[in-house]
């Protein structure tokens, strides 16, 4: 039997990607980013449409080409239903029921959050391959939880953020540094050399399995705005010291959180998914969980932020369970799990 081929599309911030992956193996992942944001700090939301509209179509072609594979080889189109900017998802959705109107490729919806976790099982993604059930720190711009993974298309979110999402800590810490957007990176290369002790700020206190970023946020903004007071060179003099802090702290309440759920349900192994996994201090500490028996699992770096290769990979589980979308599915800001 010939392995499925599956074209993945992803629309739902500001990277346009779309991928063919075929069996798990990747044939091609290409990945548009647009750096019209950082001039604005963020990403802003109309101009993101606008240019996955100006991408989609080059981004796909380019897709089939690298694979080398004619959009009659593809066996299922999967796209991103959400969550996300409607805009964006409305791009990808829109130009999914096209293509799928013109040529009778089925589609298979896909939801962004779960692609991150599934991402891990595309074959190059990383050498250990999780095993059911396990649990997933899932660290995004826009999430962070921690999900019980029972198979591919059963997952129970066990906690969440009661506010901000860990990326956004990162993104709101860095621009208070003077730092471009996206911050996380920045944040991530200046902590390489300065000290996770030099400044201390305050942690949250939060039942169960929830996060809370909003107190820390307060706590470095009013550490910045006193420093600055008594020296204006404050940040400058001290950016790395404030990154290893900021990275610290952040990096601790996760940390923190995923041993708590490790020993309430008595589940070792974990991995990650979403952007912020792409953090050295985050992957660190959790291997270094694998010296207390943990089984981790940490994915390559290219598929830790936004593409669609995780979305292929995630539309291939569906396509097989028999799930399909019919012409008239919509893009959906907020999607349930
Ligand atoms: O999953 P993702 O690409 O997009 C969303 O769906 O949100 O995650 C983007 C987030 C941004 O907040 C970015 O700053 C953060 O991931 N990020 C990092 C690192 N690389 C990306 N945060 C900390 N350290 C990094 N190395
Ligand atoms: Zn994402």
């Amino acid at each position: 039997m010939k392995d499925t081929i599956i074209l993945g599309i992803e629309s739902s911030c500001d990277d346009t990607s779309a991928a063919v992956l075929r069996g798990n193996e990747i044939l091609s992942n290409v990945i548009a980013s647009q750096s019209i944001h950082e001039q604005f700090g963020g990403v802003v939301p109309e101009l993101a449409s606008r240019a996955h509209q100006e991408n989609i179509v080059p981004v796909v072609s380019m897709a089939l080409k690298e694979a080398g594979i004619r959009l009659n080889d593809v066996d299922a189109i999967a796209f991103t239903q959400g969550p996300g900017l409607l805009g964006s998802l409305t791009i990808g959705t829109s130009f999914t029921k096209a293509l799928s109107l013109a040529t009778g490729i089925p589609m298979v919806p896909v939801h962004h959050m779960k692609a991150h976790i599934l991402a891990h099982f595309i074959d190059d993604a990383s050498d250990l391959k999780p095993s059911f059930p396990f649990l997933c720190l899932t660290v995004s711009g826009g999430h962070t939880q921690i999900v019980r993974v029972n198979d591919p298309l059963h997952m129970e979110v066990l906690g969440n953020t009661i506010d901000d999402a860990a990326g956004e800590a990162f993104d709101k810490a860095a621009k208070m540094l003077n730092l471009p957007y996206p911050g996380g990176p920045l944040i991530d290369k200046y902590a390489q050399t300065g000290n996770t002790q030099a400044f201390q700020f305050s942690k949250p206190r939060i039942e169960g399995l929830n996060f809370s970023f909003s107190g820390l946020k307060t706590s470095i903004l009013y550490t910045i705005r006193d420093q600055v007071k008594l020296d204006p060179n404050f940040i400058e003099e001290h950016r790395n010291d404030l990154c290893a802090s900021i990275q610290n702290s952040i990096v601790s309440i996760l940390m923190e959180k995923i041993e708590k759920a490790v020993k309430e349900t008595g589940i070792e192994c974990v991995v990650i998914a979403g952007g912020v996994s792409a953090n050295s201090e985050l992957r660190k500490r959790l291997i270094k969980k694998t010296e207390d028996g943990w089984q981790v699992s940490i994915p390559k770096f290219s598929y830790c932020t936004d593409n669609a290769a995780m979305i292929a990979m995630a539309g291939k589980f569906s396509f097989e369970a028999g799930v399909r979308a019919d012409q008239s599915v919509y893009a959906q800001a907020r999607l349930e799990w």
